[in-house]
Protein backbone atom coordinates (compact mmCIF):
# COMPACT_ATOMS: atom_id res chain seq x y z
CA UNK A 1 0.00 0.00 0.00
CA UNK A 2 1.38 3.65 -0.75
CA UNK A 3 1.84 5.92 2.46
CA UNK A 4 1.43 9.47 1.69
CA UNK A 5 2.58 12.12 4.34
CA UNK A 6 0.80 15.42 3.91
CA UNK A 7 2.68 18.53 6.06
CA UNK A 8 1.07 21.58 6.19
CA UNK A 9 3.20 24.25 7.51
CA UNK A 10 -0.01 26.93 8.25
CA UNK A 11 -2.22 27.00 11.26
CA UNK A 12 -4.30 29.91 9.57
CA UNK A 13 -7.95 29.14 8.55
CA UNK A 14 -8.45 28.18 5.11
CA UNK A 15 -10.91 31.29 4.58
CA UNK A 16 -7.58 33.36 5.51
CA UNK A 17 -4.59 30.89 3.55
CA UNK A 18 -4.53 30.60 0.25
CA UNK A 19 -1.52 27.69 0.94
CA UNK A 20 -4.69 25.87 3.14
CA UNK A 21 -7.01 26.43 0.13
CA UNK A 22 -4.00 24.63 -1.92
CA UNK A 23 -3.67 21.92 0.97
CA UNK A 24 -7.66 21.08 0.85
CA UNK A 25 -7.95 21.28 -2.77
CA UNK A 26 -5.16 19.07 -3.14
CA UNK A 27 -5.84 16.50 -0.24
CA UNK A 28 -9.42 16.04 -0.96
CA UNK A 29 -8.61 15.53 -5.06
CA UNK A 30 -6.37 12.77 -3.78
CA UNK A 31 -8.41 11.38 -2.14
CA UNK A 32 -10.73 10.60 -4.52
CA UNK A 33 -8.30 9.09 -7.16
CA UNK A 34 -6.05 7.51 -4.81
CA UNK A 35 -8.79 5.59 -2.14
CA UNK A 36 -6.29 3.01 -1.58
CA UNK A 37 -3.38 4.62 -0.01
CA UNK A 38 -2.52 5.14 3.51
CA UNK A 39 -2.50 8.85 4.14
CA UNK A 40 -0.96 10.52 7.40
CA UNK A 41 -1.37 14.69 8.24
CA UNK A 42 0.83 16.56 10.03
CA UNK A 43 0.37 19.82 10.70
CA UNK A 44 3.90 21.71 11.94
CA UNK A 45 2.47 24.43 14.13
CA UNK A 46 0.60 22.04 16.31
CA UNK A 47 3.39 19.99 17.04
CA UNK A 48 6.53 20.66 19.64
CA UNK A 49 9.88 21.23 17.50
CA UNK A 50 12.38 22.48 19.62
CA UNK A 51 15.07 24.72 17.21
CA UNK A 52 18.09 22.52 16.18
CA UNK A 53 21.08 23.39 18.40
CA UNK A 54 23.38 22.35 21.03
CA UNK A 55 21.18 19.76 22.88
CA UNK A 56 20.22 18.54 19.18
CA UNK A 57 23.02 18.33 17.38
CA UNK A 58 25.08 16.68 20.71
CA UNK A 59 21.46 13.72 20.96
CA UNK A 60 22.03 13.05 17.11
CA UNK A 61 26.04 12.46 17.63
CA UNK A 62 25.36 10.37 20.53
CA UNK A 63 21.78 8.76 18.78
CA UNK A 64 23.74 7.73 16.05
CA UNK A 65 26.88 6.34 17.87
CA UNK A 66 24.52 4.52 20.20
CA UNK A 67 26.29 6.34 23.25
CA UNK A 68 24.19 7.24 26.12
CA UNK A 69 22.10 10.28 25.89
CA UNK A 70 21.23 13.04 29.09
CA UNK A 71 17.32 13.07 29.59
CA UNK A 72 17.38 16.41 27.71
CA UNK A 73 19.03 14.95 24.75
CA UNK A 74 16.82 11.99 24.76
CA UNK A 75 13.77 14.11 24.92
CA UNK A 76 14.82 15.75 22.00
CA UNK A 77 15.78 13.26 20.24
CA UNK A 78 12.08 11.31 20.48
CA UNK A 79 10.67 13.93 18.37
CA UNK A 80 13.49 14.54 16.07
CA UNK A 81 13.46 10.34 15.54
CA UNK A 82 9.56 10.21 15.05
CA UNK A 83 9.47 12.77 12.37
CA UNK A 84 12.38 10.98 10.26
CA UNK A 85 11.00 7.67 10.48
CA UNK A 86 7.42 8.73 9.34
CA UNK A 87 9.53 10.97 6.59
CA UNK A 88 11.36 7.88 6.31
CA UNK A 89 7.78 5.51 5.23
CA UNK A 90 6.38 7.58 3.17
CA UNK A 91 6.14 7.07 -0.54
CA UNK A 92 5.20 10.55 -1.44
CA UNK A 93 5.10 13.51 0.49
CA UNK A 94 3.38 16.64 -0.34
CA UNK A 95 4.45 20.13 1.80
CA UNK A 96 2.04 22.93 1.80
CA UNK A 97 3.69 26.33 2.71
CA UNK A 98 3.11 30.01 2.86
CA UNK A 99 5.84 32.59 1.62
CA UNK A 100 6.22 34.56 4.75
CA UNK A 101 8.49 37.51 5.57
CA UNK A 102 10.74 36.35 2.17
CA UNK A 103 11.10 32.51 3.59
CA UNK A 104 9.04 29.38 4.71
CA UNK A 105 7.36 29.63 8.25
CA UNK A 106 10.20 28.97 10.86
CA UNK A 107 8.70 25.46 11.86
CA UNK A 108 9.35 24.21 8.43
CA UNK A 109 12.83 25.26 8.59
CA UNK A 110 12.77 23.07 11.95
CA UNK A 111 11.44 20.26 10.40
CA UNK A 112 13.83 20.23 7.69
CA UNK A 113 16.39 20.20 10.17
CA UNK A 114 15.26 16.90 11.49
CA UNK A 115 15.84 15.35 8.44
CA UNK A 116 19.16 16.32 7.87
CA UNK A 117 20.69 12.77 9.12
CA UNK A 118 23.85 10.72 7.75
CA UNK A 119 23.01 7.19 6.83
CA UNK A 120 19.36 7.87 6.98
CA UNK A 121 18.72 10.92 4.37
CA UNK A 122 22.40 11.48 2.88
CA UNK A 123 25.67 9.98 2.97
CA UNK A 124 29.12 11.74 2.88
CA UNK A 125 31.37 10.48 0.10
CA UNK A 126 35.09 11.26 -1.48
CA UNK A 127 32.65 12.63 -3.95
CA UNK A 128 30.33 14.90 -1.89
CA UNK A 129 26.82 14.47 -0.27
CA UNK A 130 24.95 11.98 -2.03
CA UNK A 131 21.35 11.62 -1.09
CA UNK A 132 19.60 8.57 -0.29
CA UNK A 133 15.74 9.19 -1.29
CA UNK A 134 16.25 8.34 -4.77
CA UNK A 135 12.40 7.07 -5.17
CA UNK A 136 10.33 9.33 -2.73
CA UNK A 137 7.83 11.66 -4.87
CA UNK A 138 7.00 15.00 -3.28
CA UNK A 139 4.67 17.81 -4.42
CA UNK A 140 5.52 21.16 -3.06
CA UNK A 141 2.46 23.34 -2.77
CA UNK A 142 3.41 27.09 -2.08
CA UNK A 143 1.06 30.38 -2.37
CA UNK A 144 3.08 33.78 -2.47
CA UNK A 145 1.68 37.32 -2.84
CA UNK A 146 4.05 39.15 -5.02
CA UNK A 147 5.20 37.76 -7.79
CA UNK A 148 9.14 36.22 -7.86
CA UNK A 149 11.80 36.13 -10.05
CA UNK A 150 13.52 32.63 -9.60
CA UNK A 151 16.32 33.48 -8.85
CA UNK A 152 15.15 36.20 -6.01
CA UNK A 153 12.33 33.12 -4.65
CA UNK A 154 13.79 31.91 -1.13
CA UNK A 155 11.03 29.56 -0.33
CA UNK A 156 10.03 26.72 -2.92
CA UNK A 157 14.28 27.49 -3.95
CA UNK A 158 15.11 26.73 -0.32
CA UNK A 159 13.21 23.63 0.21
CA UNK A 160 14.06 22.22 -3.09
CA UNK A 161 17.77 22.34 -1.97
CA UNK A 162 16.92 20.71 1.05
CA UNK A 163 15.19 17.33 -1.15
CA UNK A 164 17.90 17.64 -3.43
CA UNK A 165 20.62 16.83 -1.00
CA UNK A 166 18.33 13.58 0.25
CA UNK A 167 18.60 12.97 -3.26
CA UNK A 168 14.74 13.32 -4.10
CA UNK A 169 14.57 14.04 -7.39
CA UNK A 170 10.61 13.80 -8.64
CA UNK A 171 9.20 16.86 -7.27
CA UNK A 172 6.11 18.48 -8.58
CA UNK A 173 5.54 22.39 -7.55
CA UNK A 174 2.55 24.25 -7.66
CA UNK A 175 2.75 28.03 -6.78
CA UNK A 176 -0.31 30.29 -6.67
CA UNK A 177 0.81 33.96 -6.16
CA UNK A 178 0.30 37.61 -7.65
CA UNK A 179 -2.69 37.54 -5.66
CA UNK A 180 -1.73 40.41 -3.58
CA UNK A 181 0.33 41.91 -6.06
CA UNK A 182 -2.67 42.38 -8.37
CA UNK A 183 -5.84 42.26 -6.32
CA UNK A 184 -8.05 43.52 -9.41
CA UNK A 185 -7.35 39.88 -10.25
CA UNK A 186 -6.82 38.24 -7.42
CA UNK A 187 -10.12 36.26 -7.14
CA UNK A 188 -9.03 34.79 -10.85
CA UNK A 189 -5.35 34.15 -9.75
CA UNK A 190 -6.34 31.53 -6.96
CA UNK A 191 -9.52 29.74 -8.24
CA UNK A 192 -6.81 29.03 -11.24
CA UNK A 193 -4.05 27.89 -8.71
CA UNK A 194 -6.54 25.69 -7.28
CA UNK A 195 -7.84 23.99 -10.12
CA UNK A 196 -4.14 23.24 -11.06
CA UNK A 197 -3.84 21.78 -7.61
CA UNK A 198 -6.51 19.44 -7.75
CA UNK A 199 -5.51 18.28 -11.26
CA UNK A 200 -1.86 18.02 -10.00
CA UNK A 201 -3.01 15.67 -7.24
CA UNK A 202 -4.99 13.55 -9.76
CA UNK A 203 -1.51 13.21 -11.33
CA UNK A 204 0.71 12.75 -8.28
C1 LIG B 1 3.25 37.14 8.05
C2 LIG B 1 3.15 37.24 6.56
C3 LIG B 1 4.29 37.53 5.83
C4 LIG B 1 4.22 37.65 4.43
N1 LIG B 1 5.35 37.90 3.74
C5 LIG B 1 5.29 38.00 2.38
C6 LIG B 1 6.46 38.23 1.62
O1 LIG B 1 7.56 38.36 2.13
N2 LIG B 1 6.33 38.34 0.27
C7 LIG B 1 5.12 38.20 -0.35
O2 LIG B 1 5.05 38.28 -1.58
N3 LIG B 1 4.00 37.94 0.34
C8 LIG B 1 4.05 37.84 1.70
N4 LIG B 1 2.92 37.56 2.41
C9 LIG B 1 1.69 37.23 1.69
C10 LIG B 1 1.59 35.71 1.56
O3 LIG B 1 2.65 35.22 0.76
C11 LIG B 1 0.24 35.32 0.99
O4 LIG B 1 -0.76 35.59 1.95
C12 LIG B 1 0.18 33.89 0.52
O5 LIG B 1 -1.15 33.60 0.17
C13 LIG B 1 0.72 32.85 1.50
O6 LIG B 1 0.20 32.92 2.78
P1 LIG B 1 -1.17 32.21 3.23
O7 LIG B 1 -1.12 30.80 2.79
O8 LIG B 1 -1.19 32.34 4.74
O9 LIG B 1 -2.26 32.97 2.53
C14 LIG B 1 2.97 37.47 3.79
C15 LIG B 1 1.83 37.18 4.55
C16 LIG B 1 1.91 37.07 5.90
C17 LIG B 1 0.66 36.75 6.70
Amino acid sequence: MTTTLFIKANNRSAEHSVSVKMYDAFLSSYKESHPQDSIVEVNLLHEQLPYLGATMIAGNYKFAQGMTLTPEEEAEQRIVRKHLEQFLAADKVVIAFPLWNLTVPAVLHTYLDYLHQPRKTFKYTAEGMVGLLPDKKVALLNARGGVYADHEEFAVNFVKKHLQVFGIRDITTIVIEGHNQFPDRSHSIIMEGLRNTALAAKLF
